[in-house]
């Protein structure tokens, strides 16, 4: 079971929510970090536990022609949102899906992308999503993760801290201690560029997935 699974209220007024919590700053910040992922017009673009589909529809502003997205998620009523915002654009699609079990994806996705999700999983089911990820990346590929940056919560300024100790899960705290370039290493990923949002706190981390034989 994952800390990140959204249902009920919070997952009808999901979008809302975020701009709350962030005092109105969420559609700012978002915008940037889409236009940080040099997406190309025919990407093709996974994205892992897509939400309301906000995410998807900015990126999809980038894209033409042969360029899709499909967006995984387990959560229903948050892909009852996100079908809804693409009635009408058969290039973005979305599946429910679990990503921490196998996907049916191999060597064929521009870019991977996972959104405030990764930190909401035992260590063991992250290693699990970003081996899906590597199977379902083209050589060169590009896996995307936004996510927080690396840093000691109980060591972070007041707000950061009391969020991380009264209101995130605790597995956000391990996932921040957690050194991922040299991680994703270990997965036969490299060529690490990162981006730092919100004091620093929160980082768009990316990796390139290898195109020799190293991978696992
Ligand atoms: C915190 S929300 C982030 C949503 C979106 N990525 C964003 O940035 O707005 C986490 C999302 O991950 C989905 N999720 C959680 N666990 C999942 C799993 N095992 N498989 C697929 N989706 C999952 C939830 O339903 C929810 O939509």
């Amino acid at each position: 079971m994952s800390k990140v699974e959204v249902a009920g209220l919070e997952a009808r007024h999901y979008d809302l929510m975020m701009n709350l919590i962030t005092l109105g700053t969420y559609p700012f910040f978002i915008r940037r970090v889409v236009r940080d992922m040099n997406i190309r017009p025919d990407d093709a673009i996974l994205d892992l536990g897509a939400g309301t589909g906000r995410n998807a529809a900015l990126m999809a502003r980038f894209l033409t022609g042969p360029g899709r997205i499909v967006g995984l998620d387990v959560g229903q009523e948050m892909l009852t949102q996100a079908e809804a915002r693409f009635r009408d654009r058969p290039n973005v699609t979305f599946d429910k899906r679990r990503i921490d079990e196998p996907l049916p994806y191999r060597d064929e996705f521009d870019k991977v992308f996972i959104s405030f999700v990764l930190h909401g999983f035992v260590q063991e089911d992250r290693l699990r999503i970003i081996a899906n990820t590597h199977q379902a990346l083209k050589a060169g590929g590009e896996f995307l993760i936004l996510d927080y940056a690396h840093f000691e919560p109980e060591a972070a300024i007041w707000p950061v801290r009391w969020a991380f100790q009264h209101a995130e899960c605790p597995l956000a705290s391990d996932f921040a201690r957690r050194d991922w370039p040299a991680i994703l290493g270990e997965q036969g990923f490299s060529d690490f560029r990162s981006r730092h949002y919100y004091r620093g706190f929160v980082r768009l981390l990316v990796a390139r997935k290898e195109t020799g034989p190293s991978a696992p």
